[in-house]
């Protein structure tokens, strides 16, 4: 979960390292550092902490080099330090390196009995003392690496340079995700092409067990084992602005503010506004790589959708976090819509439960960056077991979207605060128009549900318009929450969902503890713990749950908890038993989570922001989990 950036050409690496890695900064911020070549020597400037004590350091210095690496870590091996920040140098062989070498006991025992030295508690260190001892013998950078890799077990990328090659940076991927971008004589590597975009728009991604060879501006793929490939280079059409926060003060806060744009995105491609119908464009089942996508006849295309839809019997949900809190909406938008059973995963259960995948089995991932380390296992592992696979992604060509048969996408725009907003509430939308496709497909929704159905979908944009102008009221709720000991989200059918969803974003942004129950619940347990210093949230629009949703919060204020609710309309009933009654607009159930986690996003937002804390890196997380 680290985040690499690599540059060669005729710049300053230094800044546009550094630019890079502020792009890459939420994979992780416990420490940074570049190499860069000056004066035929490769400097090496690191930093414990954020990425500013770096800039900090990296201030004054100057470099006359044209290449040069910068790493940005989450620890795994070995704490956060300046000693453990990377690149690591072994005798003019500079490494940066993200993911987990599971073999590095073993590795570590064999170079300390070589009389290495040592230097860190990584197990990146390893990798550069190896491939180090390669190069003494091989005088080739290239090809030491490719003896070094060999020797390695795990999920992990690399990108290295040598001082003895000043011209050459050799990448290596299988796991987290690595790209190099092409420019005019230049060539960049990073992490994710966000680090890169102001710079360029022609990637080339790496696939696993991929090496990348850069000479100059000259740039050669190769399989692991040394055999030439042909790579395709693959155009984007973002812009620099679409990372850049806009005057918010918060990528949090512009990814909340952008949600209607970006849900009415997500349903564009699918969706008739003239007809109120929704055909899903270019799933592509059939195993074309995702590259040839858009080339697709979008009808034969929808034809075999619909196959695929018609034939299965089951509908397993894999994701993680967030993104398995819209899979659970996406059960009971599939099983309610199409009548098709559905089963949500946490990916990293699904994985290791060895799960009984029954013939006829559509499995769904839904992953915002499409490189979660345990949802890409679950989307392995369910091809094997020969299953039809589907993702719901983010980031375009992420190796869970090549990996799947089917691919949707949010569409949300790059997404940078580490808690999701935005792809949450696309993904929601996007699983809206699945289940209303899957429904017809199957025969069991007539044209007029469809027509309503859709109909609701495409008034959300403008709802959500309406449900952000009341910013300001959920802020002043957001003031009275730090007062809490505790705080219990409860909601019912979707909002249940929701519920889990809000208590999320209070753990990861505020650090305050809350937990998110189906309201059912209460009373088998969680009753217990409500006093006068435990807040109670409540999801309660009014949709076919409403009145037994009352009954569990009455249950639960009659027990001296404090209530602040989210409910529809002016709500005379809400408003009279809670300290904070916030309103969403009058929505059908497919579509009111999409509504009313939006208050709780803001809530969390304002309460960890006049909290002081990082509201974008909160504290031991990192945006995209690349390790299980
Ligand atoms: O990229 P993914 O959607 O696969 O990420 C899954 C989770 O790591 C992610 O949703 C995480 O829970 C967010 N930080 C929550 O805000």
């Amino acid at each position: 979960m680290c985040g690499i950036v690599g540059y060669l050409g005729p710049k300053n690496p230094k800044d546009i390292i550094v630019s890079g890695l502020k792009k890459l900064e939420y994979r992780g911020y416990d420490s940074a550092g570049v190499a860069i070549l000056d004066q035929g020597k490769t400097k090496r400037v690191r930093a414990q902490g954020k990425l500013k004590a770096l800039e900090d350091k990296l201030q004054h210095e100057k470099f006359d080099g044209h290449i040069g690496i910068g790493h940005t870590r989450w620890a795994t091996h070995g704490k956060p330090s300046e000693r453990n920040a990377h690149p690591h140098q072994v005798r003019g062989i500079n490494l940066v390196h993200n993911g987990i070498i599971e073999n590095y006991l073993d590795i570590r025992e064999e170079l300390l009995a070589q009389g290495a030295d040592i230097t860190s508690d990584t197990d990146s260190e390893l990798v550069a003392h190896l491939i180090a001892n390669e190069v003494d013998q091989t005088k080739d950078l290239f090809k030491a690496v490719e003896n070094t890799l060999d020797k390695l077990r795990g999920a992990f990328s690399i990108l290295v340079m040598w001082e003895q090659e000043p011209d050459r940076l050799v990448a290596f991927k299988d796991g987290p995700p690595l790209v190099v971008g092409l420019g005019e004589k230049e060539v960049f590597v990073a992490s994710d092409v966000q680090a890169l975009i102001q710079y360029t728009k022609k990637f080339v991604y790496l696939e696993d067990r991929e090496v990348a060879s850069i000479k100059g501006s000259d740039v050669q793929f190769f399989s692991a084992n040394g055999f030439p490939i042909q790579k395709k280079i693959v155009e984007l059409n973002w812009n620099p602005e679409m990372v850049e926060k806009q005057g918010y003060a918060h990528y949090m806060l512009k990814e909340i503010y952008e949600q209607p744009r970006a849900v009415a995105a997500a349903i564009e491609p699918h969706v008739n506004p003239e007809t109120f119908t929704v055909a899903l464009k270019n799933i592509g089942f059939g195993g074309q790589p995702v590259q040839k996508l858009e080339e697709l006849d979008s009808k034969t295309d929808w034809a075999k959708t619909q196959e695929v839809f018609k034939g299965i019997e089951r509908v397993f949900i894999i994701a993680c976090g967030t993104s398995n809190y819209a899979g659970m909406v996406g059960k009971y938008l599939i099983e309610q819509l199409a009548k098709v059973p559905v089963e949500v995963d946490i990916a990293s259960e699904f994985r290791y439960r060895n799960p009984v995948i029954p013939p006829k089995t559509l499995v769904l991932t839904i992953s915002q960056s499409g490189e979660t380390a345990d949802t890409l296992a679950a989307i392995r592992m369910a091809k094997e077991m020969g299953a039809t696979t589907l993702s719901i992604c983010n980031v375009r060509n992420s190796t869970i979207d090549r990996e799947a048969h089917g691919h949707l996408y949010m569409n949300s725009g790059p997404e940078i605060g580490v808690a999701s907003t935005k792809a949450f509430t696309s993904t929601m939308a996007v699983l809206n128009c699945l289940a209303i496709a899957m429904g017809r497909s199957r025969g069991v929704m007539n044209e007029a549900n469809e027509k309503d159905l859709v109909r609701s979908l495409l008034a959300v944009p403008s709802q959500m318009e309406g449900v952000l102008a009341y910013d300001k009221y959920f802020e002043e709720a957001a003031s009275k929450l730090k007062l809490f000991r505790g705080f219990l989200y409860m909601g019912r059918g979707t909002s249940y969902p929701i519920a889990m969803e809000g208590a999320l974003k209070l753990k990861e942004l505020a650090y305050m503890h809350a937990e998110g129950y189906a309201a059912g619940e209460m009373k088998h347990g969680p009753l217990a713990l409500i006093d006068e210093r435990m807040a109670i949230v409540m999801v309660a629009p009014t949709d076919h749950l409403y009145e037994k949703t009352i009954s569990n919060l009455e249950e639960a204020r009659a027990r001296g908890g404090k209530v602040i609710s989210i409910g529809t309309g002016d709500n005379e009933k809400l408003r009279s038993i809670s300290e904070y009654y916030l309103a969403i607009p009058q929505a059908h159930w497919t579509v009111s989570a999409i509504l009313t986690v939006i208050p709780l996003q803001l809530m969390s937002y304002h309460l960890a922001s006049n909290l002081g804390y990082d509201v974008d890196q909160p504290r031991n997380l990192a945006k995209s989990v690349t390790v299980e």
